[in-house]
């Protein structure tokens, strides 16, 4: 089972009040590491999963998804000396500017750069992360990071944002500063879901609803495959370009508009083609199952959306396809897949929650032996969590 954390939303948050546990341990490892001085700020982001969606997010896909009980926290303040230092389970990082180097201070540095470009400048930084989000497990880790040093930054600097400005903080830090080619869901998941609920996104207008979760009985379980995913790898570069060439050919300005013409695609780029239309129209599916309250439905979804990830956009592995296929043996499982940008991270399950804990085994032995295994519940996303500094469209 996940942890849960519990935050009083709406109260005030400057300096040390009102944490959560989470928030006190990032101020705690920040003073751990680089002694005690200024009051911290912080901020609290959780991770995401993916229902249905995955990988059309940037070719203007739909796609269903939700935030999750799994959480990261940054605690920010100035620093004595105005050098920039980032300390993150017990590693540390210093400079003297808030530079990308290719390690682990490079997205709170980048938050606080992309924050630069919305009128909020931030002095010199000690920074500290505690994190429940399993890094490089197709969870969004780096979106937590991302988000939760915003909000912080927000605190600290005693400014706020629009909801919709934070999701463009969160993508000008991730795409322009990192230089991750990723898409809009991320930032959208984490910065949008609502408790209890599943988010949809359509990538092509922007426009974004929500579905209550219907089956108090039913779950997801998510397991670490223990293999690191890595979206600033060429390989979910090389699947973005195949999709957008797939859409360029076909004259279609995202991937709802491609329907079955994908089948005339050139021998190159069919299987890509073929994976971004079904899987948009699997995710409107996916919403029709929710809606008529068939988890049975949904499963075969689910176990759809992994074949075609794994047979056309070729992003499985040999152990997240042997976690799905342990998963779907277990009584009360409805579907399993590969959960995220793939080439490895984490596999989910939908599931009776009765047989969450006999799934979660399965998936897990499939795996390695001490993966980490989670029955998640749909989450609020920062929008909800930190409406001191985050504004939302009324
Ligand atoms: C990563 C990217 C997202 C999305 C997913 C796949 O998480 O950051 O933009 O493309 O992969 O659905």
């Amino acid at each position: 089972m996940g942890p849960s954390t519990h935050h009083r939303a709406g109260a005030a948050r400057c300096q040390n009040a009102e944490m959560t546990d989470l928030e006190t341990g990032a101020v705690s490892e920040l003073e751990g590491a680089f002694g005690s001085g200024t009051p911290a700020a912080s901020g609290l982001a959780p991770g995401r999963i993916t229902l249905l969606g995955e990988h059309v997010d940037y070719v203007g896909g739909r796609v269903a998804c939700m935030a999750i009980d799994l959480t990261l926290a940054v605690a920010v303040r100035p620093s004595a000396d105005g050098r920039w230092r980032v300390v993150s389970e017990g590693h540390r990082v210093e400079r003297d500017g808030p530079w990308m180097a290719r390690d682990i201070g490079d997205r709170v540095f980048a938050a606080a750069s992309a924050l630069g470009r919305f009128g909020v400048v931030l002095p010199p930084l000690d920074i500290g992360v505690a994190s429940r989000v399993p890094r490089s497990s197709g969870l969004s880790s780096s979106a937590a990071l991302m988000t939760a040093s915003l909000v912080a930054m927000l605190r600290l600097a005693g400014a706020h944002l629009s909801s919709d400005d934070l999701v463009a903080a969160a993508l000008i830090g991730e795409r322009e500063i990192v230089g991750v080619p990723c898409g809009d869901l991320d930032p959208l998941a984490v910065v949008h879901s609502r408790s209890g609920c599943v988010l949809l996104l359509d990538c092509a207008t922007g426009s974004r609803e929500t579905r209550g979760w219907p089956w108090p009985e039913i779950g997801v379980v998510v397991a670490s495959s223990g293999e690191r995913h890595d979206v600033q790898g060429g390989e979910y570069r090389a699947r973005r370009e195949l999709a957008e060439r797939a859409c360029a050919a076909l004259g279609a300005t995202g991937c709802q508009e491609i329907g079955d013409r994908w089948r005339e695609l050139p021998a190159e780029l069919r299987a890509a083609g073929r994976h971004i239309a079904t899987e948009t129209r699997r995710t409107d599916a996916a919403i029709a199952a929710l809606e008529a309250g068939d988890p049975h439905r949904l499963g075969v979804l689910v176990n759809e959306s992994h074949e075609s990830l794994r047979t056309d956009y070729r992003i499985s592995t040999e152990r997240l396809d042997a976690m799905t296929v342990s998963a779907r043996r277990v009584p009360g499982c409805y579907g399993a897949r590969l959960v995220g940008g793939g080439f490895g991270g984490s596999a989910l399950a939908l599931v009776d929650r009765s047989a969450a804990d006999a799934c979660a085994a399965a998936m897990a032995a499939a795996a390695i032996p001490d993966a980490g295994t989670w029955l998640i519940e749909p989450s609020a996303g920062v929008a909800v969590l930190a409406p001191d500094v985050v504004t939302s469209p009324t």
